[in-house]
């Protein structure tokens, strides 16, 4: 049964642990089949709310429709995808996970669902992400994804990334690397 996101949005945000991977499972239109007890947990929902729910129910409204095309555009062409997601708690607060979601195909090589596995995000990505985000927002409020998308790769040629998925990489990679400076 689909439910409806949370209607509250609070500035609150709980920030998942280093050792946590956040899993779930869904159908090849993104019904939600099959979750553990993290993600659960993060989520604020129950498990029983949250399996036979499209995964848009802990869609953010900060989180960028550009976002998710090129996520379902990776994974439809049975690419991997790597994005940062800012994830809405059922009581409206939020929480931030660095997402692999990759197609699971079965021995004929029929698509049978997809699975994402989430973990943290350092803070230094996402005062890298967000302000990207705001960009694309302001675009989408004013002509969809059709002016976004266009937006977001103009962006990443101009800052020399040539596509998204170096652009995913290399902030992951600097996070990493001031991380290790740090310590
Ligand atoms: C395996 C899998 C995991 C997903 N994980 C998330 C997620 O963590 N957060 C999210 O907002 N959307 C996630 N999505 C994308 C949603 O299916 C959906 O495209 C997105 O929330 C936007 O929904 P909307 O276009 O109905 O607003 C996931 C999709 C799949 C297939």
């Amino acid at each position: 049964m689909q439910r409806s996101q949370s209607s509250t949005i609070l500035n609150q945000q709980t920030i998942i642990s280093q050792e946590d991977l956040l899993i779930s499972r869904t159908d090849p239109n993104g019904v939600i089949t099959q979750c553990n007890d993290i993600f659960v947990k993060m989520s604020g929902w129950n498990k029983e709310e949250l399996l036979g729910s499209n995964h848009n129910i802990i869609r953010h409204p900060d989180m960028r429709q550009v976002i998710f095309k090129m996520a379902w555009d990776h994974i439809k062409n049975n690419k991997e995808f790597y994005g940062y997601f800012k994830n809405l708690r059922k009581d409206g607060g939020y929480y931030w996970v660095f997402a692999y979601i990759t197609a699971e195909v079965d021995s004929n090589g029929v698509t049978t669902g997809y699975a994402s596995y989430r973990r943290f995000t350092p803070q230094e990505a996402i005062e890298a992400i967000s302000p990207i985000y705001k960009i694309l927002c302001l675009a989408e409020e004013q002509g969809g994804v059709i002016s976004s998308e266009p937006l977001f790769t103009h962006y990443l040629e101009k800052a020399g990334f040539g596509s998204y998925d170096k652009f995913i990489v290399d902030v992951r990679l600097s996070c990493f690397s001031r991380n290790l400076l740090k310590r």
